[in-house]
């Protein structure tokens, strides 16, 4: 047997991130330029499970579902219930196995449509759940995501999720300097007093158009130093060594803040990622160049051997790291809106 999938620099691949829409219903300032139509592409959710089915034989274990917007599918408890229904491939001590336990399930979402369907979700299998949400005052989220009004919906979502059972909720914060980078401290008391998990996002070149400077990242060292400047913090330790987040919980006890630092402390030597876009194409890094027509792939009536096959030749190649920064950086083909984060 070849074992569980792995990377050219020896890195086993155990996160799945997988996009079903690449349409939202935001038009966030340091995502989308709200100039482009967009070219909407989906797939079936039966396609993206079949997909799964195959990486979680190969090792996948931790499966996000993100989009665009995931919630824009209002079938996504199918997808997730099929999901459920798989079982890990390798045990933890990376043998395999017939049954190595549940896959780990979690959604991204901005939290619109949230409210309605938290229940749904949870009943169909989710585990976990992180909203994204960039300002705590209506006039600021107004700003950002180009939505009027939709700040109270957001807040409703989260508090869905909580009494759905969905617990403990994250807040994903992507940081731009001149935006919203007065809210770090109202995020601070925003996560001690709703009992949410807020992570601290460095803003990265993935935009659709072209904003993104050295000068707009609001960096880890300046978010720790205003938080610290509130409330005195201690680092947690890491759950994995592929953990994004550098974690710290609050000196009284009350409330983790967390901070994904991509640019100013790249985590890549740990990467254990893999990506899915909305049209089924693999991508083996955010930035990469190239992207890998898996669901092409599957639609030529392949058996999963030659699959599997294909997907190890693929993962080979993962790129060693990002070069945000650097001198001959180049944007990557796609923007987040089609990645998914
Ligand atoms: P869990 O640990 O499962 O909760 O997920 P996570 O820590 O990966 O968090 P989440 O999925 O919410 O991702 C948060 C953000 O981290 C994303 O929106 C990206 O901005 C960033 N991020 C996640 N994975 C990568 C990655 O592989 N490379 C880079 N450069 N950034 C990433
Ligand atoms: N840099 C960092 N994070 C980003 N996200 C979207 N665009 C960027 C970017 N350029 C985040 C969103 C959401 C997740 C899907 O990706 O805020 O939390
Ligand atoms: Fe904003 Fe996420 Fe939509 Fe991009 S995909 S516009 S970050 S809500």
């Amino acid at each position: 047997a070849e074992g569980r999938l792995r990377d050219g620099f020896g890195r086993a691949i155990t996160d799945l991130r997988v996009a079903v829409t690449d349409r939202c219903n935001y038009r966030c300032v340091y995502c989308r330029t709200g100039t482009s139509g967009g070219s909407y592409s989906e797939l079936p959710l039966a396609a993206y499970a079949r997909m799964v089915r195959v990486l979680v034989g190969l090792g996948v274990e931790k499966i996000r579902l993100t989009g665009g917007e995931p919630l824009l599918r209002g079938d996504l408890p199918e997808l997730i219930r099929s999901v459920r229904a798989m079982r890990r491939a390798f045990d933890d001590a990376g043998q395999p196995t017939s049954d190595g336990g549940p896959l780990d399930i979690a959604l991204t979402t901005n939290g619109h449509l949230l409210a309605p369907i938290a229940k749904d979700l949870k009943r169909a299998g989710l585990d976990r759940i992180t909203v994204s949400m960039d300002a705590l005052d209506e006039g600021t989220f107004a700003r950002v995501t180009r939505v009027p009004g939709a700040f109270g919906r957001v807040l409703d979502g989260i508090h869905a999720a909580q009494d759905a059972g969905l617990a403990p909720v994250k807040v994903n914060c992507v940081l731009f300097r001149g935006w919203n980078d007065d809210q770090v401290e109202a995020f601070g008391e925003f996560a001690r007093r709703e009992n949410v998990i807020l992570r601290f996002i460095e803003f990265m070149p993935l935009e659709e158009d072209r904003t993104w400077s050295r000068d707009a990242v609001v960096t880890e060292a300046e978010i720790l130093e205003r938080l610290g400047a509130m409330w005195p913090l201690l680092p947690l330790t890491p759950n994995s060594a592929s953990e994004t987040a550098r974690r710290y919980g609050f000196a009284d006890g009350r409330g983790e803040i967390g901070v994904i630092a991509p640019v100013s402390r790249p985590f890549c030597g740990h990467c254990s990622r893999l990506r899915l876009t909305s049209d089924g194409k693999l991508r083996t890094c955010l930035f990469s160049q190239v992207d890998h027509d898996l669901y092409g792939k599957t639609q030529e009536a392949v058996a999963d051997k030659e699959l599997e096959a294909y997907i190890r030749s693929v993962v080979r190649g993962k790129e060693e790291r990002h070069h945000i920064g650097e001198a001959g950086f180049a944007k990557p083909s796609r923007s987040m809106v089609q990645i998914g984060g």
